[in-house]
Protein backbone atom coordinates (compact mmCIF):
# COMPACT_ATOMS: atom_id res chain seq x y z
CA UNK A 1 0.00 0.00 0.00
CA UNK A 2 1.33 3.32 -1.24
CA UNK A 3 0.84 6.83 0.94
CA UNK A 4 -1.81 7.75 -1.06
CA UNK A 5 -4.14 4.64 -0.56
CA UNK A 6 -3.45 4.86 2.87
CA UNK A 7 -4.63 8.91 3.03
CA UNK A 8 -7.49 7.52 0.79
CA UNK A 9 -8.41 5.00 3.88
CA UNK A 10 -8.23 7.45 6.16
CA UNK A 11 -9.90 10.29 4.60
CA UNK A 12 -12.69 7.06 4.22
CA UNK A 13 -12.79 6.54 7.36
CA UNK A 14 -13.31 9.98 8.23
CA UNK A 15 -15.75 10.48 6.17
CA UNK A 16 -17.35 7.52 7.12
CA UNK A 17 -17.56 9.11 10.99
CA UNK A 18 -19.47 12.14 9.59
CA UNK A 19 -22.02 10.51 7.62
CA UNK A 20 -23.42 7.66 10.02
CA UNK A 21 -26.27 7.03 8.29
CA UNK A 22 -26.24 3.72 10.19
CA UNK A 23 -29.72 3.24 11.19
CA UNK A 24 -30.71 0.31 8.94
CA UNK A 25 -28.53 -2.48 10.47
CA UNK A 26 -30.28 -4.68 7.36
CA UNK A 27 -28.52 -3.32 4.40
CA UNK A 28 -26.32 -5.90 3.07
CA UNK A 29 -27.44 -7.59 0.59
CA UNK A 30 -26.58 -11.40 -0.15
CA UNK A 31 -24.35 -10.86 -2.49
CA UNK A 32 -23.02 -8.55 -0.63
CA UNK A 33 -22.85 -10.47 1.95
CA UNK A 34 -20.64 -13.74 -0.32
CA UNK A 35 -18.84 -10.71 -1.49
CA UNK A 36 -17.42 -9.99 1.50
CA UNK A 37 -16.47 -13.97 2.58
CA UNK A 38 -14.38 -14.12 -0.59
CA UNK A 39 -13.08 -10.51 0.76
CA UNK A 40 -10.96 -12.07 3.69
CA UNK A 41 -8.23 -14.03 1.29
CA UNK A 42 -7.96 -17.46 1.40
CA UNK A 43 -6.86 -18.30 4.62
CA UNK A 44 -9.87 -17.56 6.06
CA UNK A 45 -11.67 -20.81 3.73
CA UNK A 46 -14.68 -18.33 3.09
CA UNK A 47 -15.55 -18.83 6.99
CA UNK A 48 -15.58 -15.23 7.96
CA UNK A 49 -17.13 -12.18 6.31
CA UNK A 50 -15.15 -8.79 5.50
CA UNK A 51 -16.86 -5.82 5.04
CA UNK A 52 -16.97 -1.73 6.04
CA UNK A 53 -20.38 -2.38 8.29
CA UNK A 54 -21.91 -0.12 10.35
CA UNK A 55 -20.81 -1.24 14.30
CA UNK A 56 -21.65 0.70 17.32
CA UNK A 57 -23.07 3.59 15.51
CA UNK A 58 -20.08 4.00 12.72
CA UNK A 59 -18.93 2.53 9.15
CA UNK A 60 -16.14 0.21 10.41
CA UNK A 61 -14.29 -2.47 8.55
CA UNK A 62 -15.11 -5.31 10.39
CA UNK A 63 -13.53 -8.89 9.84
CA UNK A 64 -16.08 -11.09 11.53
CA UNK A 65 -15.28 -15.05 12.07
CA UNK A 66 -18.24 -16.53 14.27
CA UNK A 67 -18.53 -20.07 15.19
CA UNK A 68 -16.43 -20.39 12.62
CA UNK A 69 -14.39 -23.50 13.45
CA UNK A 70 -11.22 -22.78 13.52
CA UNK A 71 -8.93 -24.41 16.23
CA UNK A 72 -6.28 -21.84 15.01
CA UNK A 73 -5.14 -18.42 14.65
CA UNK A 74 -2.88 -18.61 11.53
CA UNK A 75 -5.78 -16.80 9.25
CA UNK A 76 -5.12 -14.02 11.77
CA UNK A 77 -1.95 -13.15 10.34
CA UNK A 78 -3.35 -12.45 7.06
CA UNK A 79 -6.01 -10.26 8.05
CA UNK A 80 -6.92 -7.21 5.51
CA UNK A 81 -4.62 -4.34 6.87
CA UNK A 82 -7.36 -1.79 6.78
CA UNK A 83 -10.03 -3.94 9.29
CA UNK A 84 -10.93 -1.62 12.72
CA UNK A 85 -12.92 -3.82 14.33
CA UNK A 86 -12.04 -7.70 15.22
CA UNK A 87 -14.60 -10.16 15.87
CA UNK A 88 -13.00 -13.71 16.36
CA UNK A 89 -15.55 -15.65 18.74
CA UNK A 90 -16.61 -18.98 19.05
CA UNK A 91 -13.68 -20.48 17.92
CA UNK A 92 -11.49 -23.28 19.63
CA UNK A 93 -8.16 -22.00 20.24
CA UNK A 94 -6.57 -23.39 23.20
CA UNK A 95 -3.57 -21.57 23.23
CA UNK A 96 -2.78 -18.65 21.09
CA UNK A 97 1.07 -18.29 20.00
CA UNK A 98 3.82 -15.69 19.29
CA UNK A 99 2.71 -13.33 17.08
CA UNK A 100 -0.95 -13.43 16.94
CA UNK A 101 -1.25 -10.73 14.02
CA UNK A 102 2.28 -11.50 12.26
CA UNK A 103 5.42 -10.18 12.86
CA UNK A 104 4.95 -6.85 10.96
CA UNK A 105 3.23 -3.85 12.59
CA UNK A 106 0.82 -4.05 9.46
CA UNK A 107 -3.04 -3.06 10.86
CA UNK A 108 -2.54 0.45 11.51
CA UNK A 109 -6.37 0.87 12.12
CA UNK A 110 -7.15 -1.94 14.44
CA UNK A 111 -9.02 -0.70 17.02
CA UNK A 112 -11.17 -3.24 18.86
CA UNK A 113 -10.18 -7.30 19.35
CA UNK A 114 -13.74 -9.88 20.73
CA UNK A 115 -11.39 -13.27 21.30
CA UNK A 116 -14.66 -14.25 23.70
CA UNK A 117 -15.40 -17.50 23.80
CA UNK A 118 -12.66 -19.14 22.46
CA UNK A 119 -11.55 -21.57 25.05
CA UNK A 120 -8.02 -19.85 25.57
CA UNK A 121 -6.33 -21.34 28.21
CA UNK A 122 -2.74 -19.67 27.29
CA UNK A 123 -1.84 -16.33 26.04
CA UNK A 124 1.96 -16.13 25.33
CA UNK A 125 3.84 -13.16 26.66
CA UNK A 126 4.50 -12.24 23.27
CA UNK A 127 1.24 -13.38 21.39
CA UNK A 128 -0.34 -9.70 21.05
CA UNK A 129 1.82 -7.52 19.12
CA UNK A 130 1.44 -4.28 16.76
CA UNK A 131 -1.86 -3.83 18.91
CA UNK A 132 -0.51 -0.69 20.32
CA UNK A 133 -4.05 1.16 19.01
CA UNK A 134 -5.97 -1.02 20.23
CA UNK A 135 -8.63 0.79 22.71
CA UNK A 136 -11.08 -2.59 23.50
CA UNK A 137 -9.78 -5.85 24.38
CA UNK A 138 -12.45 -8.68 24.97
CA UNK A 139 -11.70 -11.97 26.20
CA UNK A 140 -14.48 -12.73 28.17
CA UNK A 141 -15.61 -16.44 28.94
CA UNK A 142 -12.18 -18.21 28.29
CA UNK A 143 -10.19 -20.92 30.37
CA UNK A 144 -7.29 -18.65 31.28
CA UNK A 145 -4.53 -20.41 33.46
CA UNK A 146 -4.48 -20.10 36.89
CA UNK A 147 -1.13 -22.24 36.62
CA UNK A 148 2.20 -19.41 37.06
CA UNK A 149 3.62 -21.61 34.48
CA UNK A 150 1.27 -21.31 32.06
CA UNK A 151 -0.19 -17.46 33.43
CA UNK A 152 2.03 -14.78 31.55
CA UNK A 153 1.53 -11.23 33.25
CA UNK A 154 3.36 -9.26 30.27
CA UNK A 155 0.26 -10.61 27.77
CA UNK A 156 -1.72 -7.16 28.25
CA UNK A 157 2.09 -5.31 28.11
CA UNK A 158 1.60 -4.05 24.38
CA UNK A 159 -1.85 -2.79 24.51
CA UNK A 160 -0.29 0.96 25.69
CA UNK A 161 -3.31 2.25 23.88
CA UNK A 162 -6.18 0.30 25.54
CA UNK A 163 -9.62 1.75 27.29
CA UNK A 164 -11.22 -1.53 28.18
CA UNK A 165 -10.42 -4.61 29.20
CA UNK A 166 -12.99 -7.27 29.37
CA UNK A 167 -11.96 -10.23 31.40
CA UNK A 168 -15.76 -11.90 32.12
CA UNK A 169 -15.33 -15.42 33.50
CA UNK A 170 -12.29 -15.33 31.70
CA UNK A 171 -10.10 -17.45 34.27
CA UNK A 172 -10.31 -21.40 34.77
CA UNK A 173 -12.31 -22.03 37.98
CA UNK A 174 -9.51 -22.24 40.98
CA UNK A 175 -8.46 -20.91 43.67
CA UNK A 176 -9.54 -17.47 44.34
CA UNK A 177 -6.19 -16.68 45.91
CA UNK A 178 -4.32 -18.00 42.68
CA UNK A 179 -6.35 -15.91 40.48
CA UNK A 180 -5.40 -12.59 42.83
CA UNK A 181 -2.04 -13.75 42.61
CA UNK A 182 -2.56 -13.66 38.76
CA UNK A 183 -4.45 -10.72 38.60
CA UNK A 184 -1.74 -8.49 40.33
CA UNK A 185 1.01 -9.92 38.53
CA UNK A 186 -1.00 -9.12 35.22
CA UNK A 187 -1.60 -5.28 36.00
CA UNK A 188 1.79 -4.76 37.68
CA UNK A 189 3.86 -5.89 34.39
CA UNK A 190 1.14 -4.43 31.71
CA UNK A 191 1.01 -0.60 31.36
CA UNK A 192 -2.55 0.03 31.26
CA UNK A 193 -2.24 3.31 32.44
CA UNK A 194 -5.23 4.23 29.79
CA UNK A 195 -7.48 1.42 30.93
CA UNK A 196 -10.77 3.12 31.97
CA UNK A 197 -13.22 0.32 31.90
CA UNK A 198 -12.13 -3.08 33.65
CA UNK A 199 -14.66 -6.06 33.82
CA UNK A 200 -13.78 -8.65 36.09
CA UNK A 201 -17.14 -10.30 36.36
CA UNK A 202 -18.11 -13.97 37.43
CA UNK A 203 -14.55 -14.90 38.36
CA UNK A 204 -15.62 -15.95 41.66
CA UNK A 205 -13.28 -13.58 43.18
CA UNK A 206 -13.24 -13.45 46.82
CA UNK A 207 -10.19 -11.82 47.93
CA UNK A 208 -6.91 -9.70 46.46
CA UNK A 209 -3.34 -10.64 47.51
CA UNK A 210 -2.45 -7.00 46.88
CA UNK A 211 -4.81 -4.56 48.11
CA UNK A 212 -3.24 -2.56 45.85
CA UNK A 213 -4.13 -4.47 43.10
CA UNK A 214 -5.65 -1.73 40.90
CA UNK A 215 -3.19 0.81 41.79
CA UNK A 216 -1.63 0.93 38.41
CA UNK A 217 -4.76 1.72 36.43
CA UNK A 218 -4.67 5.34 37.58
CA UNK A 219 -7.22 6.15 34.98
CA UNK A 220 -9.58 3.82 36.08
CA UNK A 221 -13.08 5.12 35.84
CA UNK A 222 -15.47 2.04 36.03
CA UNK A 223 -14.64 -1.60 37.72
CA UNK A 224 -16.73 -3.84 37.46
CA UNK A 225 -17.30 -7.02 40.13
CA UNK A 226 -20.20 -8.33 39.71
CA UNK A 227 -21.18 -12.11 40.43
CA UNK A 228 -18.23 -12.32 42.79
CA UNK A 229 -17.79 -13.71 46.51
CA UNK A 230 -15.88 -10.66 47.78
CA UNK A 231 -17.44 -9.96 51.31
CA UNK A 232 -15.79 -6.73 51.71
CA UNK A 233 -13.87 -4.28 49.42
CA UNK A 234 -10.52 -5.75 50.01
CA UNK A 235 -8.57 -3.75 47.68
CA UNK A 236 -7.27 0.29 48.25
CA UNK A 237 -9.50 2.17 46.11
CA UNK A 238 -7.94 5.32 47.66
CA UNK A 239 -5.34 5.12 45.16
CA UNK A 240 -8.10 5.07 42.13
CA UNK A 241 -8.43 9.04 41.87
CA UNK A 242 -10.82 8.97 39.16
CA UNK A 243 -13.34 5.87 39.78
CA UNK A 244 -16.62 7.08 39.21
CA UNK A 245 -18.51 3.59 39.11
CA UNK A 246 -18.11 0.45 41.76
CA UNK A 247 -20.02 -2.33 40.71
CA UNK A 248 -20.70 -5.01 43.57
CA UNK A 249 -23.76 -6.67 42.51
CA UNK A 250 -24.61 -10.34 43.71
CA UNK A 251 -21.45 -10.58 45.31
CA UNK A 252 -21.43 -11.87 49.32
CA UNK A 253 -21.70 -8.59 51.20
CA UNK A 254 -23.85 -9.38 54.36
CA UNK A 255 -23.03 -5.77 55.83
CA UNK A 256 -20.75 -3.33 54.88
CA UNK A 257 -18.28 -2.58 57.33
CA UNK A 258 -16.97 1.10 58.35
CA UNK A 259 -13.44 0.78 56.90
CA UNK A 260 -15.46 0.41 53.66
CA UNK A 261 -17.96 3.30 54.08
CA UNK A 262 -15.02 5.22 55.46
CA UNK A 263 -12.96 4.19 52.45
CA UNK A 264 -15.72 5.73 50.10
CA UNK A 265 -16.80 8.84 51.44
CA UNK A 266 -12.50 9.78 51.40
CA UNK A 267 -12.75 9.28 47.77
CA UNK A 268 -16.16 12.51 47.62
CA UNK A 269 -13.73 14.58 49.84
CA UNK A 270 -11.38 14.49 46.69
CA UNK A 271 -14.03 15.83 44.36
CA UNK A 272 -14.85 13.08 42.69
CA UNK A 273 -18.55 11.68 42.25
CA UNK A 274 -18.88 8.12 42.73
CA UNK A 275 -21.60 5.72 42.28
CA UNK A 276 -21.77 2.11 43.83
CA UNK A 277 -24.03 -1.12 43.13
CA UNK A 278 -24.43 -3.69 46.26
CA UNK A 279 -27.42 -4.74 44.49
CA UNK A 280 -28.16 -8.53 44.99
CA UNK A 281 -25.94 -8.67 48.21
CA UNK A 282 -27.22 -11.07 50.79
CA UNK A 283 -27.49 -8.20 53.35
CA UNK A 284 -28.60 -9.29 56.81
CA UNK A 285 -31.53 -7.63 58.62
CA UNK A 286 -29.21 -7.03 62.05
CA UNK A 287 -27.60 -4.17 63.84
CA UNK A 288 -24.48 -4.75 62.38
CA UNK A 289 -26.52 -3.53 58.81
CA UNK A 290 -27.28 -0.19 60.64
CA UNK A 291 -24.19 1.59 60.19
CA UNK A 292 -24.25 1.20 56.37
CA UNK A 293 -27.87 2.44 56.54
CA UNK A 294 -27.27 5.10 58.59
CA UNK A 295 -24.48 6.32 56.04
CA UNK A 296 -26.59 5.37 53.07
CA UNK A 297 -28.93 8.67 54.37
CA UNK A 298 -25.79 11.05 54.76
CA UNK A 299 -23.49 10.14 52.22
CA UNK A 300 -22.60 11.70 48.64
CA UNK A 301 -22.38 8.66 47.09
CA UNK A 302 -24.58 7.72 44.92
CA UNK A 303 -25.91 3.91 45.60
CA UNK A 304 -27.45 3.06 42.83
CA UNK A 305 -30.64 0.68 42.98
CA UNK A 306 -31.03 2.30 47.01
CA UNK A 307 -34.36 1.81 47.57
CA UNK A 308 -34.31 -1.74 45.88
CA UNK A 309 -31.84 -3.16 47.96
CA UNK A 310 -32.93 -5.86 50.17
CA UNK A 311 -31.68 -7.55 53.50
CA UNK A 312 -32.51 -11.24 54.68
CA UNK A 313 -34.07 -12.25 57.91
CA UNK A 314 -34.48 -16.68 58.40
CA UNK A 315 -33.36 -16.55 54.57
CA UNK A 316 -36.45 -14.07 53.70
CA UNK A 317 -36.09 -10.86 52.10
CA UNK A 318 -37.41 -7.65 53.16
CA UNK A 319 -37.15 -3.84 52.17
CA UNK A 320 -33.93 -2.95 54.17
CA UNK A 321 -34.62 -0.92 57.54
CA UNK A 322 -32.57 -0.15 60.55
CA UNK A 323 -32.59 -2.66 63.68
CA UNK A 324 -34.22 -0.59 66.81
CA UNK A 325 -32.45 -1.19 70.51
CA UNK A 326 -29.27 -2.29 69.34
CA UNK A 327 -27.24 -2.04 72.55
CA UNK A 328 -23.52 -2.11 72.30
CA UNK A 329 -21.75 -5.04 71.24
CA UNK A 330 -20.57 -6.05 75.45
CA UNK A 331 -24.43 -6.45 75.58
CA UNK A 332 -25.06 -9.24 73.44
CA UNK A 333 -28.66 -9.61 72.26
CA UNK A 334 -28.25 -13.72 72.21
CA UNK A 335 -29.03 -15.63 74.88
CA UNK A 336 -25.73 -17.32 74.87
CA UNK A 337 -24.08 -13.88 74.98
CA UNK A 338 -26.25 -12.64 77.83
CA UNK A 339 -25.24 -15.90 80.04
CA UNK A 340 -21.61 -15.33 79.53
CA UNK A 341 -21.89 -11.88 80.69
CA UNK A 342 -23.94 -12.83 83.39
CA UNK A 343 -21.60 -15.26 84.45
CA UNK A 344 -18.51 -13.07 84.09
CA UNK A 345 -20.34 -9.95 86.11
CA UNK A 346 -21.25 -12.04 88.87
CA UNK A 347 -17.11 -13.39 89.31
CA UNK A 348 -16.35 -9.39 89.14
CA UNK A 349 -19.12 -8.96 92.05
CA UNK A 350 -17.97 -11.61 94.26
CA UNK A 351 -14.18 -10.93 93.51
CA UNK A 352 -15.07 -7.04 94.53
CA UNK A 353 -17.08 -8.00 97.43
CA UNK A 354 -14.25 -10.38 98.67
CA UNK A 355 -11.36 -7.54 98.40
CA UNK A 356 -13.85 -5.50 99.98
CA UNK A 357 -13.87 -7.27 103.04
CA UNK A 358 -10.47 -7.84 103.34
CA UNK A 359 -9.45 -4.25 102.81
CA UNK A 360 -11.89 -3.47 105.93
CA UNK A 361 -10.80 -6.37 107.46
CA UNK A 362 -9.87 -4.58 110.53
CA UNK A 363 -13.39 -1.83 111.03
CA UNK A 364 -15.32 -4.57 110.44
CA UNK A 365 -13.51 -6.85 112.75
CA UNK A 366 -14.64 -3.88 115.30
CA UNK A 367 -18.04 -3.57 114.46
CA UNK A 368 -18.72 -7.00 114.16
CA UNK A 369 -16.86 -8.30 117.44
CA UNK A 370 -19.59 -6.41 119.62
CA UNK A 371 -22.83 -7.91 117.65
CA UNK A 372 -21.00 -11.43 118.27
CA UNK A 373 -20.23 -10.69 121.43
CA UNK A 374 -24.09 -10.01 122.51
CA UNK A 375 -25.34 -12.93 120.65
CA UNK A 376 -23.02 -14.90 122.63
CA UNK A 377 -24.87 -13.23 125.68
CA UNK A 378 -27.96 -13.86 124.30
CA UNK A 379 -27.35 -17.12 124.07
CA UNK A 380 -25.55 -18.03 127.36
CA UNK A 381 -28.81 -16.26 129.17
CA UNK A 382 -31.34 -18.17 127.06
CA UNK A 383 -29.68 -21.33 127.88
CA UNK A 384 -29.31 -20.08 132.06
CA UNK A 385 -32.95 -18.88 131.73
CA UNK A 386 -33.72 -22.41 130.31
CA UNK A 387 -31.55 -24.38 132.62
CA UNK A 388 -33.97 -22.44 135.47
CA UNK A 389 -36.90 -23.70 134.11
CA UNK A 390 -35.56 -27.01 134.13
CA UNK A 391 -34.73 -26.75 137.94
CA UNK A 392 -38.11 -25.38 138.43
CA UNK A 393 -39.67 -28.64 136.82
C1 LIG B 1 -2.07 -3.55 2.83
O1 LIG B 1 -2.37 -4.72 2.13
C2 LIG B 1 -1.96 -4.70 0.77
C3 LIG B 1 -2.41 -5.99 0.13
O2 LIG B 1 -3.74 -6.24 0.42
C4 LIG B 1 -0.45 -4.53 0.73
O3 LIG B 1 -0.03 -4.43 -0.62
C5 LIG B 1 -0.04 -3.28 1.47
O4 LIG B 1 1.36 -3.19 1.53
C6 LIG B 1 -0.60 -3.30 2.86
N1 LIG B 1 -0.32 -2.06 3.52
C7 LIG B 1 0.32 -1.97 4.70
C8 LIG B 1 0.44 -0.60 5.30
O5 LIG B 1 0.76 -2.95 5.28
C1 LIG C 1 -20.96 -11.69 13.17
O1 LIG C 1 -21.47 -12.86 12.61
C2 LIG C 1 -22.48 -13.50 13.36
C3 LIG C 1 -22.87 -14.81 12.67
O2 LIG C 1 -22.11 -15.07 11.59
C4 LIG C 1 -23.66 -12.57 13.46
O3 LIG C 1 -24.66 -13.18 14.27
C5 LIG C 1 -23.22 -11.28 14.14
O4 LIG C 1 -24.28 -10.35 14.16
C6 LIG C 1 -22.07 -10.66 13.35
N1 LIG C 1 -21.58 -9.50 14.08
C7 LIG C 1 -21.41 -8.32 13.49
C8 LIG C 1 -20.95 -7.21 14.37
O5 LIG C 1 -21.59 -8.13 12.32
C1 LIG D 1 4.29 2.66 29.86
O1 LIG D 1 3.73 3.47 28.85
C2 LIG D 1 4.19 4.81 28.84
C3 LIG D 1 3.45 5.53 27.74
O2 LIG D 1 2.10 5.24 27.74
C4 LIG D 1 5.69 4.80 28.64
O3 LIG D 1 6.18 6.14 28.70
C5 LIG D 1 6.37 3.96 29.71
O4 LIG D 1 7.75 3.86 29.46
C6 LIG D 1 5.79 2.55 29.74
N1 LIG D 1 6.35 1.79 30.83
C7 LIG D 1 6.69 0.49 30.75
C8 LIG D 1 7.21 -0.15 32.00
O5 LIG D 1 6.57 -0.15 29.73
C1 LIG E 1 -3.77 2.99 49.29
O1 LIG E 1 -3.36 3.89 48.28
C2 LIG E 1 -2.95 5.16 48.75
C3 LIG E 1 -2.70 6.04 47.58
O2 LIG E 1 -1.86 5.44 46.64
C4 LIG E 1 -1.72 4.97 49.65
O3 LIG E 1 -1.33 6.22 50.16
C5 LIG E 1 -2.08 4.02 50.80
O4 LIG E 1 -0.93 3.76 51.58
C6 LIG E 1 -2.64 2.73 50.26
N1 LIG E 1 -3.15 1.92 51.37
C7 LIG E 1 -2.75 0.68 51.61
C8 LIG E 1 -3.40 -0.01 52.76
O5 LIG E 1 -1.90 0.12 50.94
C1 LIG F 1 -13.79 20.73 45.05
O1 LIG F 1 -14.63 21.48 44.17
C2 LIG F 1 -14.99 22.77 44.67
C3 LIG F 1 -15.90 23.45 43.67
O2 LIG F 1 -16.54 22.53 42.86
C4 LIG F 1 -13.73 23.60 44.92
O3 LIG F 1 -14.08 24.85 45.48
C5 LIG F 1 -12.81 22.85 45.87
O4 LIG F 1 -11.60 23.56 46.02
C6 LIG F 1 -12.50 21.46 45.33
N1 LIG F 1 -11.72 20.73 46.33
C7 LIG F 1 -10.67 19.95 46.01
C8 LIG F 1 -10.02 19.24 47.17
O5 LIG F 1 -10.27 19.81 44.88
Amino acid sequence: MNKFHAMFLLICATTADLYNDCNDPNWHSLETLENAKVECGPSFENRCYCLRTCYENRHQYVVNCTNSGFSDVTPLSHLPNETQVLIFTGNYLEELPWNVFGTLDSLPYLRMIDMSNNRIREIRGKSYHHVQRVERLILDFNELSLDPARSHPRVFSNFVSLLELHLTDAFEDGLSRDLAATLHDIFVNSNLTQLIKLHLEQNEISEFRDSNVFCDLPNLLDLYLGDNTLTALHFNISCLHKLRFLDLQRNKFTKVVEHDLQAMDALIKHNQSIAIDFTGNPLECSCKLNPFIKWMKKTKVFVRNKDNLMCYKNGTPHEIYETKNCTPRLFSPTPRGATVLLFFLSIVLIGLVCALIYVQRTKLQKKIEPILDSMNKRVRYTSIAVGDTREDL
